[in-house]
């Protein structure tokens, strides 16, 4: 299996390089494209080197390269992420504005059908951001922010990341070893009784 993973300048580079490790894990082919910004980022955040982070791809092209094989169609692979995702890079890639690698990539990717997950990261939101990522779903690209799940109980920030990682490895049949599955509530044991909802839900109901 072969996977383009883009790294751009959104806060988070982190969800990149976790990304890159466990892809390394399940024996995948990494092909790492990282943006001028993210390489402000990746030293920052994550304490890494962006060299050391490219030591942990397979292969790792020139954000500047248009002529990488990724930048047509003929190369074949297995899908992009983009983690995490900048609202500038979102916003080249649904306008199809391909200057640079990684907007060519995605464009390529795209255009072959073959899947694109972005982990789009910016908050609030505005209306640009919005109507981005509706009009990139509508294309076929799945948005996937790094929205932190609650429910496996996290203790540290790499559980809140590695939850992250292992959905969208997920989303191409990649099975994460460390991700924390939900496995359903037994409702006669763990849903909450009446008694035992906070008094702001009771208080709720008083108000019909
Ligand atoms: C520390 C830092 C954090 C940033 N966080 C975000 C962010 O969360 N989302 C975002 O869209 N841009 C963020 N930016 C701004 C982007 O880096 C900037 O828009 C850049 O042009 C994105 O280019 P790129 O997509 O080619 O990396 C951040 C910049 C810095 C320096």
């Amino acid at each position: 299996m072969r996977i383009i993973v883009a790294i751009t300048g959104a806060t988070g580079a982190a969800y990149g390089v976790r990304l890159l490790a466990a892809l390394e894990q399940l024996g995948v082919e990494r092909h790492l494209i990282v943006s001028r910004w993210a390489e402000v980022t990746i030293p920052k955040e994550t304490g890494y080197t962006a060299r050391e982070v490219g030591a942990m791809a397979s292969v790792v092209h020139s954000r500047d390269n248009q002529g990488a094989p990724m930048a047509s169609g003929s190369f074949r692979h297995d899908g992009m992420i983009v983690a995490p995702c900048s609202m500038k890079t979102l916003s080249a890639i649904r306008f199809g504005h391909a200057d640079g690698l990684i907007a060519r990539a995605a464009d390529v990717t795209l255009k072959e059908r073959r899947r694109l997950v972005l982990l789009p990261r910016e908050t609030p939101l505005n209306e640009i951001h919005l109507e981005n990522m509706l009009s990139l779903t509508r294309m076929g690209a799945i948005i996937a922010p790094p929205m932190p799940g609650f429910y496996t109980n996290p203790k540290t920030i790499d559980d809140l990341i590695d939850h992250t990682v292992g959905r969208v490895l997920d989303l191409f049949g990649l099975e994460m070893p460390q991700l924390k599955r939900w496995s359903g509530m037994r409702a006669d044991r763990e849903a909450p009784t009446a008694a035992e909802l906070p008094r702001i839900a009771t208080r709720g109901t008083d108000h019909g």
